[in-house]
């Protein structure tokens, strides 16, 4: 699926990749589909590229990131141009485009925060990887090497994935509690908090972190709702874990998934494979009572 599933630009911690394992561990339909930390929302859009639900309900804490992605989704076209502009604003530096990336970095983080100027930071800063000063600034540097998507490149996958989404999504920057408290049976919980180890100490890579005790109370209570929710948490790379467990209590079914060759370990020459947890609702195992023998072969040794 994944070769033709659209995507705007990268962002840190992306699960696009990861898409394809994550689906096959949700219903064939549910009635909707809810991403408390949805980042560039990689898991709605495989979702509703595969018509698994109709409606979405697209979260992240990150302001300007949700902005600008209920701009790709509600007016692709305008995006798409804005975007074009401030991308070819860069040219007229020369040799000295990274100081075009200073300047919107600098209005961005002066009130400027316009869908453009944030898909622009994104696509020209360092492997799409966020990051956030004291202060609140995005203070991530630009990539010297490259210039961003070419905006010819990246218009027709925002009205890709405007034609997935357009109408059917909800879109909200605030604290994912609030969004937990609104979900109900029926709906499919997807949740992919900040890496943890980010996550108890104030976290640079995102706008906000999410401390574990209060994640897997938030958790416990959608048990109590029976609401059926799937959570991808840290992982294992080259046989060392990373973060803790979530807790037995929540009686969870944990699969490891194959993220490939982690590039980390490539970089110090050694070849490690990642893995990252996904954990399985209980609310979800009846619908996997199907595929026993796809469970077995994935789960987790004890
Ligand atoms: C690992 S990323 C999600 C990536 C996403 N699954 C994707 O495919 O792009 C985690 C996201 O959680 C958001 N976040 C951090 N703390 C949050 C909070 N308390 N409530 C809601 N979102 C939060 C961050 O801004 C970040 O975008």
């Amino acid at each position: 699926m994944n070769g033709r599933v659209p995507h705007i630009v990268q962002y840190q911690g992306s699960k696009r990749i990861l898409a394809p394992q994550i689906l096959q561990y949700m219903p064939y339909r549910f009635e909707r589909l809810i991403e408390p930390f949805s980042g560039m929302a990689a898991i709605s859009i495989a979702a509703a590229y595969e018509g698994r639900t109709d409606r979405f309900v697209i979260n992240d804490i990150n302001r300007p990131l949700i902005g600008m992605l209920q701009e790709a989704i509600e007016h692709p076209s305008r995006l798409a141009e804005g975007y074009r502009m401030v991308w070819e604003e860069q040219f007229q530096y020369g040799e000295d485009h990274v100081q075009h990336f200073y300047e919107i970095r600098e209005k961005f983080n002066n009130g400027d925060v316009r869908p453009a100027n944030m898909l622009y930071l994104l696509a020209r800063c360092v492997k799409g990887a966020v990051r956030y000063g004291k202060n609140g600034n995005f203070n991530q540097s630009p990539d010297k090497r490259r210039h961003g998507t070419d905006p010819r490149t990246l218009a027709p996958n925002v009205h890709a994935v405007s034609h997935l989404l357009k109408g059917k999504s909800s879109f909200s920057a605030v604290d994912y509690h609030e969004i937990l408290d609104m979900a109900r049976p029926g709906d499919l919980v997807y949740m992919d908090p900040p890496y943890q180890g980010v996550t108890n100490v104030r976290d640079v890579r995102y706008v906000a972190g999410v401390p574990f005790d209060e994640f897997t109370r938030a958790v416990a209570a959608l048990n109590k709702k029976s609401v059926a929710y799937l959570i991808s948490y840290d992982g294992v790379c080259g046989g060392k874990a990373y973060g803790e467990e979530l807790p037995q209590e929540l009686h969870c079914k944990k699969i490891l998934l194959n993220a490939g060759l982690s590039s980390q370990a490539t970089l110090l020459g050694k070849r490690s494979t990642t893995f990252e947890a996904l954990y399985i609702s209980e609310a979800l195992m009846p619908a996997f009572d199907m595929f026993p023998q796809q469970l077995s072969l994935l789960e987790v040794p004890t």
